[in-house]
């Protein structure tokens, strides 16, 4: 995938020398929950690059993929005890932690395209969202694409009526467990890391994923059909903790700010073409069957979560639900 989207890149950086070892003046560990071909594995990889030149080596940026060091169920602890120093969570995680309004982003038929979503976070209710996480001396540094989800399952799921008993992963957001009860499915509370196994052993039936996700966790391995629902965003928020942030010099925290923001712009820029390319070769596959729904199914189960929307505003305030789709348009 790196080839085939041309991100080889970053040409400017393609010559740095690797640094001495030893030569690192700080270290960075980083850890995600994603294969390191998706979206966000290339943006963090594309970060650790530009640290590495930028600083001359002089800070090392280490980054533990795939749940391989924590996953959903303790990297939030750890970064808060500091066993790890950033984290890039789907915006969906945020709600567990005590950070309700960042599940304004799970709501169902809420953004139409990417460009929406990035006036949100550009605007003023996105820098709101980022400065709330100080509530738990967390910094967030800046935000992240994936792209839009869809329903997989061992059936096409195109109606309400194919989502009754569906016993569906999801992460553990209530907008999303609202979601799916409300179209007559079963969430069941998963880390992504046990999702494609629980697939594999029938403990849930189905699930909803960005193609990028889908395919690069060989999702489709387990699953007979995927529906392109496009019914809502999955994003991520980089996080770290103040006391790393404000244990670094000055210098160096520009440095990683800086170089951050550049890979996320770039990662923005090629989400939607790595979960094209990945949806390309799901049907080269021929793996999973891919189903797409017409404008009146799309109306049939945005109408059928409808109640989703009204859910949240009782629990978080009307207000930021309005404020976040004026925000949109
Ligand atoms: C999920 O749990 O489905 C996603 O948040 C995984 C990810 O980080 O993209």
């Amino acid at each position: 995938l790196v080839q085939a989207l041309g991100l080889t890149a970053l040409p400017r950086l393609a010559g740095a020398a690797a640094p001495a070892a030893g030569r690192a003046r700080v270290t960075l560990r980083l850890s995600h929950v994603v294969a390191r071909e998706t979206p966000k594995g290339l943006a963090l990889e594309n970060f650790r690059e530009r640290v590495q030149a930028a600083s001359d080596g002089a800070i090392q940026v280490v980054i533990h993929p795939n749940s391989l060091l924590y996953g959903d169920e303790d990297e939030m602890q750890a970064l808060q005890l500091g066993a790890v120093d950033m984290l890039a969570p789907s915006l969906s995680k945020f709600g567990p932690i005590g950070f309700p309004e960042f599940e304004l982003f799970d709501l169902p038929f809420l953004f139409d395209d990417t460009q929406q979503v990035q006036r949100v976070k550009q605007g003023p209710v996105g820098q709101e969202l980022l400065a709330l996480l100080a509530r738990q001396r967390l910094v967030g540094l800046g935000y992240l694409d994936n792209g839009f989800k869809h329903m997989s399952a061992n059936r096409p799921l195109l109606a309400p009526e194919d989502f009754v008993g569906l016993r569906a992963r999801i992460q553990a957001s209530r907008v999303i467990a609202h979601q799916m009860r409300a179209l007559g499915a079963r969430p069941v509370v998963l880390s992504f890391g046990e999702t494609r196994r629980a697939l594999a052993a029938r403990v849930v039936d189905g699930t909803e994923n960005p193609v990028s996700n889908f395919w690069t966790q060989g999702m489709h391995r387990v699953q007979t059909d995927l529906s392109l629902t496009r019914h809502g965003y999955l994003g991520y928020c980089i996080v770290v903790h103040e006391r790393f942030w404000s244990h670094l010099a000055p210098t160096d925290r520009a440095l990683i700010q800086q170089a951050l923001a550049e890979s996320l712009a770039w990662g923005n820029t090629i989400a939607q073409r790595a979960n094209d390319q990945d949806l390309d070769a799901l049907r080269a596959s021929g793996a999973t069957r891919v189903h797409a729904l017409d404008a009146v199914q799309r109306q049939r189960l945005r109408h059928a979560t409808r109640g989703v929307h009204e859910g949240l505003a009782a629990r978080i305030g009307e207000e930021w639900i309005r404020r976040m789709r004026g925000a949109a348009l």
